[in-house]
């Protein structure tokens, strides 16, 4: 048998113990042995809890230290508090599965030298019930991987096909999603790209054993967008998504997460409301495709339980996919070298001159123009949104075009622009 404690026994690890009752037959089988709570560690212990049928207490040594346990559940969510627990436990060579991407954000290589053979899994810290670390780690161990793009936060994504199929706004569409249970504790943490990143990170290391932290990355949110930019999105046969963006260039990663325009023939915008979905190309594979609910307890506590499963079968990959020392040599791209076609928007007084003169500091960067459309703002009749897309440029020339076409007298506030990727 193997013991099992859940430190943090709320919706996820609720649903962990669920699982494990409800498909004990299916799980024994495949685990070779019975996967059982033996202990629940919990803010407050005498709180009644349906469906608790074992143990709890307030105190994570009780886990850690029990030498009864065989692993230790880490779902309680932060870094540091979490960092003590599941550090406690590797010293106590006791088994980790967590589903915590803000810890592996910060201190995965920490963690991976302190686990040194324990294992150590995390399935359920990305796209919630899609097996992707699995599939990145081990179904596409053989390739150099080139590309990762995905759609790995629900709230967000729930958010842009509300505002897209239903024009809601987006206060609206972040209220629903918080009273679907989608977002975050601190909503800012999923719409302003943090959650996300937290995630490409995890699955950066897994590709290009990059070491990384959110600090190195572009991170952007969906809080500027507004209802120009969706109509102008589906006149020219785009959709917008939060892309998590892994890119590989020779021996560069540019890592990144932003809204981003993508041709509605792509997989990947066909990934709607609440569901993650991530496209990733090997070098000899191709492109391969994963979509699935990447939020909600069930979902992500089914990842938590293949983790467990893979532990009672003894496996012990290494942690982040690579044996120590080994594709280290790969660095984080300079957010000043991204290369992307791109949209913007302008607030302009409606008068002679404004597209040519725009036109002109666009042209002495080197940088063409793809379409243009114009806007009359609805309650301002004398202003208008002019709406252009690019052909590839180089986004330091783009940045600077912006601010040069921001200074002009007829602009009415800072030019907006986001990618689009092709
Ligand atoms: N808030 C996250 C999301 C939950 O919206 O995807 C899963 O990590």
């Amino acid at each position: 048998m193997l013991k099992i404690a859940l430190v943090g026994v709320g919706t996820v690890g609720a649903a962990v113990a669920d699982i494990l009752r409800e498909n004990k037959s299916v799980i024994t089988a495949r685990a070779g042995k019975e996967i059982r709570v033996v202990k629940g560690i919990v803010k407050n212990p005498n709180r009644k809890r349906d469906g608790v049928d074992f143990p709890l207490s307030a105190d994570y040594k009780e886990a850690t230290d029990d030498p009864q346990i065989d692993a230790v559940v880490e779902l309680m969510g932060g870094v540091e508090h979490a960092y003590e627990v599941v550090k406690a436990a590797l010293k106590n060579k006791k088994a980790v599965v967590t589903a915590n991407k803000a810890l592996l954000a910060y201190r995965r290589y920490e963690l991976e030298e302190l686990a040194n053979g324990v294992p150590f899994m995390y399935e359920a810290s990305v796209a919630g019930g899609i097996p992707i670390v699995r599939a990145l780690r081990d179904g596409l161990g053989a390739n150099h991987i080139e590309s990762i793009r995905g759609v790995i936060n629900g709230t967000c994504n729930y958010m842009l096909t509300r505002m897209f199929e239903k024009r809601v706004s987006f206060d609206r569409a972040l209220k629903e999603a918080q009273e679907l249970g989608y977002a975050e504790a601190d909503p800012t943490f999923d719409v302003g790209g943090f959650d996300a990143a937290h995630k490409l990170l995890i699955l950066a290391s897994l590709a290009y054993g990059i070491d990384a932290k959110p600090e190195d990355m572009l991170i952007e949110g969906i809080g500027h967008l507004t209802d120009e930019d969706i109509a102008f999105a589906e006149e020219f046969g785009y959709t917008i998504k939060s892309l998590a963006i892994a890119k590989k260039r020779g021996d560069k990663v540019s890592l990144r997460v932003h809204p981003s325009f993508v041709s509605r023939k792509d997989m990947i915008a066909k990934v709607d409301g609440v569901m993650n979905g991530v496209s990733m190309i090997g070098d000899m594979s191709g492109e391969t495709f994963y979509y699935g609910a990447g939020a909600g307890g069930r979902a992500t506590a089914s990842s938590a339980v293949a983790d467990l499963i893979a532990i009672a079968r003894g496996e012990t990959s290494p942690m982040l996919g690579f044996r120590r020392a080994n594709e280290r040599q790969l660095s984080v791209a300079r957010k000043d070298e991204i290369e992307s076609k791109y949209y913007i928007r302008v607030l302009v007084e409606d008068v002679a001159g404004v597209l040519a003169q725009t036109a002109a500091i666009l042209a002495s960067r080197d940088i063409s123009i793809e379409t243009v459309l114009q806007r009359k703002k609805r309650v301002k009749k004398e202003w208008a949104n002019l709406l252009l897309s690019t052909h590839k440029a180089r986004e330091v020339d783009l940045i600077a075009a912006l601010k040069e076409i921001g200074a002009l007298a007829f602009v009415k506030s800072p030019p907006v622009m986001l990618r689009i990727e092709s």
